[in-house]
């Protein structure tokens, strides 16, 4: 299983990768604005650098599928390992799967976003979407349950050997990482400061704390 870094920011990108549990990074319009990332393809070329072999998902920021397509044939020449994130419907509910497939039949690697149903997880695959993204909190925010969501599109994408791969984002508890974890998503993307929450554990804290006085006890201080 794989976790990305569901962040645009520079300096958590390169810590995750230095404590090695970084697989690829996730961004949307709405992070790398609230992280003050506004030169989409500067930020997008630094961080896909600086992580390079690893994907860097990048959104498409137009409503129009055939917007989409262009904007995406631009996006995927500024790296080797920018995927491109485009959402199954747009706005107005026009299905977006004419641009998955076309994107898919030219090389170009698809992350299909916003997913919040087995039927569009399953048409996302078959167009060709490299990456499947089920949003678990905003599925949650709707009484939808995201686990069996996610346990039966693994079923599904294993018993008839698809190879896309479920991302599971939209994560907003460590409950949320514990279930996507058991449900077999292949990736999720956290956003920072969520990993640093799942390493934490108050026991673990006073454990150490204990060993350490107890050491203190036996005269060795190393
Ligand atoms: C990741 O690919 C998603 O864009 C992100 O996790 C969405 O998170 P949100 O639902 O908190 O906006």
């Amino acid at each position: 299983m794989k976790i990305f870094i569901d962040s645009s920011k520079i300096n958590e990108i390169d810590k995750w990768l230095k404590a090695g549990i970084c697989d690829g990074v996730t961004t949307n319009p709405s992070i790398m604005c609230k992280e003050g990332v506004c030169d989409i393809e500067k930020g997008a070329k630094e961080i896909a650098k600086l992580i390079a072999p690893r994907p860097l998902s990048v959104e498409v920021t137009t409503n129009v599928p055939k917007e989409m397509l262009n904007q995406a044939k631009k996006f995927s020449q500024w790296a080797d390992n920018i995927v491109i994130k485009i959402p199954i419907i747009n706005q107005d509910g026009e299905n977006c799967l004419g641009v998955i497939n076309e994107l898919s039949k030219n090389k170009i690697r698809v992350n299909a976003t916003v997913i919040l149903s087995l039927g569009q997880l399953v048409l996302a695959a078959k167009s060709g979407a490299s990456y499947v993204s089920i949003f678990s909190g905003r599925l949650g925010d709707e009484g939808g349950d995201a686990p069996l969501l996610i346990k039966r599109a693994r079923q599904w994408i294993d018993l008839w050997n698809y190879p896309s791969e479920i991302i599971v984002g939209s994560i907003r508890t460590i409950i949320d990482i514990q279930e996507a974890i058991i449900a077999g998503a292949h990736v999720i993307t956290i956003p920072p400061l969520l990993i640093d929450k799942m390493c934490d554990h108050k026991y673990t804290r006073e454990t150490v704390r204990q060993f350490i006085e107890d050491s203190k006890k036996t005269g060795d201080r190393g």
